[in-house]
């Protein structure tokens, strides 16, 4: 996937095996010191929006009380919480981007109400308990990057008992797909002769092996590749979940084919809960390829040989997911899986080393 989008490989800085964890989160933190990733992320109306909504929905909870923004960014989720009446905001960003976001909190005239402070959330000393969190966290396949171990620790340390976090809670979901357009791409080596007289499909095999790698694919799955309702197999309560229990996370699924087809990979994606207190639904920030794309699109898995399904085929098995070794923000994604009467199979999935060089 080396040419994916920008964001990815920003917000992916990773480091080979052996290097320490202050240089992987020295290079984490290089990432989000860059315009793209912020314009990405901006730009991004269904993230951007769902979390503005949110949080004026819970302006009954924010009126008056001090917030603490994990990861603020550029700062627009804190000044979202001052627009919806917060007294406080602390708005705490590692790195450089920081300088921006004071910039653009004097820019709209909330300098008295919220305050950038420059540095992690570990470390920073606030003066007082928060009454809420709000953090924009999810990376990949929901747990790439990792940074939800920090928003936990800013839970554990700074938010008063009874206290709100913004969202509140996530959701894994899982289902089998049918890609054809990485099987055209292994069959475009057999019509090479054809064209040019120089038979080619040796490469056939070659190419497997390239394209149905162990790599985590992200990119965006049609709605009709999809072969059966996604299954959830994980939900994290924020208000409880511990760093421990994010090690490994994991469940097990149970798909029914809607048709024939051939299962060529399996599709992952999230979803975040904001509890709404003025009303009686919460409100959902999903990442499906049923709803409108987010610069997450989906996480795809692509399985060595496609196996054939006919309607009501069970596809089941069980997902872990777990930071790398070499990289602890690296996701890992490990799936045993059957499918109808197959006896079962393992395959293990890994985001690949975008580098800092090969930001644009
Ligand atoms: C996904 S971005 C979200 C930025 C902003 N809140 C927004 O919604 O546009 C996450 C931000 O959190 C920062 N960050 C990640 N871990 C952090 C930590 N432990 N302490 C402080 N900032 C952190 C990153 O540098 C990055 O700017």
């Amino acid at each position: 996937m080396g040419a994916e989008s920008s964001h990815k490989q920003l917000r992916s800085a990773s480091c080979s095996v052996g290097e320490d964890k202050t240089r992987q989160d020295t290079l984490y933190f290089d990432s989000y010191s860059d315009v793209t990733i912020h314009e990405e992320m901006i730009a991004d109306n269904v993230r951007t929006n769902t979390y503005r909504t949110a949080i004026f929905r819970n302006s009954e909870s924010i009126r008056g009380k001090v917030v603490l923004d994990v990861g603020a960014g550029t700062g627009v989720l804190s000044i979202f919480c001052a627009q919806a009446g917060a007294k406080k905001v602390y708005a705490v960003e590692a790195c450089s981007i920081a300088e921006q976001a004071m910039e653009i909190v004097k820019q709209n005239n909330v300098e008295d109400r919220v305050e950038v402070i420059r540095g992690t959330v570990e470390t920073v000393e606030l003066p007082e308990k928060v009454e809420v969190i709000v953090s924009e966290w999810m990376g990949y396949a929901l747990l790439h990057e990792s940074m939800l171990n920090s928003v936990l620790y800013a839970r554990d340390r700074w938010l008063k008992a009874g206290g709100l976090i913004l969202p509140s809670r996530a959701e894994l979901y899982i289902t089998p797909i049918s890609d054809p357009v990485v099987e055209d791409r292994l069959y475009f080596w057999y019509t090479v002769k054809d064209q040019y007289g120089v038979d080619m499909s040796c490469m056939s095999d070659f190419a497997r092996r390239c394209i149905k790698n162990s790599d985590i694919t992200v990119s965006t799955v049609a709605v009709e590749d999809v072969l059966s309702h996604p299954a959830r197999f994980a939900e994290l309560d924020l208000h409880s979940v511990t760093a421990e229990e994010l090690r490994t996370v994991k469940g097990r699924f149970r798909c029914e084919s809607f048709g024939s087809a051939a299962v060529n990979a399996f599709c992952v994606y999230f979803t975040v809960t904001f509890p709404c207190s003025d009303k009686p639904q919460s409100l959902v920030l999903s990442t499906s390829p049923f709803k409108p794309e987010t610069h997450w699109k989906q996480a795809v898995l692509y399985l060595d040989f496609p196996v054939e399904v006919v309607q009501d085929t069970l596809v089941s098995g069980e997902v872990s997911m777990f930071p790398s070794e070499d990289s602890s923000r690296h996701i890992c994604i490990h799936v045993d899986y059957t499918v109808g009467e197959k006896k079962i199979q393992s395959k293990t999935f890994s985001i690949p080393d975008w580098t800092a060089d090969s930001q644009p």
